[in-house]
């Protein structure tokens, strides 16, 4: 099979809260420090992704308002590089808001960031953060990707929004893109010391088996800190508990990625999730 474009992975869930944000940043960000050109997208008005990259939406003259106004001049005028070496961004700004309801009648509405997506895009990988409620941008990324991955919080509560994006990943999958593979389900903000925790992890296991990708991400207080500094977990703490967990899933996530892709070669992570390559720091 070849695949032409870089491989594109949505982080989705219909809930809010539950770490879509800080995982499609750092598995965003895992892969680039290990060589692999990658593109973060972020399609939430709220901008977390664009501000945890050390991005001020407001300040930006380009951002993903404009390429969805204009699809036809492509992505490249608004997407910058970041201050990690092999990680751009496609930024988002809080006018995408307004912009979702003046969308709504149109009748390529779910087609606008496909259209733009053309030429040839200098990545290898593509990260979709999109919003927690299941949105005209999150069909939007769910059409254009290739996979998807559901970032789910060890918590009870948690684990009942799951079928709601199932049933949107379904609807996609029937109607706009049937490429699109689900990946598995990311546990995140497990804390291990609470019998609450331990108990729907186990949950998790026993109903998705292989699908769940292992580790599950602890909570680390180290990676809120580094979402309000505006940096990656990785520059300022890389041996924290939760930089280790983010580099292990996104090389299970390559691993995953190569299966559904075909493609026994590249990118070059191993699966203890450590880079082939010298760690690259940030740029100063
Ligand atoms: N493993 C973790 N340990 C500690 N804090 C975390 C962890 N994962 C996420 N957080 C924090 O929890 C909050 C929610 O995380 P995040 O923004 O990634 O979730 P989200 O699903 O993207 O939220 P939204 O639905 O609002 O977009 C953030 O303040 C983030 O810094
Ligand atoms: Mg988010």
């Amino acid at each position: 099979m070849t695949v032409s474009g870089p491989f594109s992975i949505v982080f989705a869930n219909a809930k809010g809260g539950v770490g879509k944000t800080t995982s499609a940043v750092h598995v965003a960000g895992a892969f680039a420090q290990s060589g692999v050109e990658t593109l973060l997208v972020d399609l939430d008005p709220q901008a977390s992704a664009t501000r945890h990259v050390g991005l001020d939406p407001a300040a930006l003259d380009t951002t993903l308002t404009d390429v969805l106004i204009d699809p036809s001049r492509g992505i490249a005028p608004a997407v910058r590089a970041t201050r990690y070496p092999g990680l751009s961004i496609l930024p988002a700004h809080e006018s995408l808001g307004t912009l979702e309801s003046e969308l709504a009648s149109m009748p390529d509405r779910e087609s606008l960031l496909s259209e733009a997506w053309s030429g040839e895009l200098p990545y290898r990988a593509a990260i979709f953060d999109v919003p927690p409620a299941l949105s005209l941008y999150t069909v939007n990324a769910l059409k254009l990707a290739d996979a998807v991955v559901i970032p789910v919080q060890t918590h009870p509560f948690a684990l009942a929004s799951v079928p709601r994006t199932m049933d949107l990943v379904d609807r996609v999958r029937r109607h706009l893109n049937p490429r699109l593979a689900v990946l598995g389900y990311l546990a995140t903000l497990y804390d291990r010391r609470t019998r609450v925790a331990r108990e729907c992890l186990a949950n998790m296991m026993e109903e998705w088996g292989e699908l769940l990708i292992e580790p599950p991400i602890p909570t680390n207080v180290a990676l809120a800190e580094a979402a309000r500094d505006g940096r990656l977990l990785f520059e300022v703490d890389p041996e924290s508990a939760g930089a280790a967990a983010y580099y292990q899933a996104a090389a299970e996530i390559v691993a995953r990625w190569r299966t559904a892709r075909g493609d026994r070669e590249e990118p070059g992570m191993d699966r203890r999730g450590r880079s082939a390559k010298p760690a690259a720091g940030a740029r100063a």
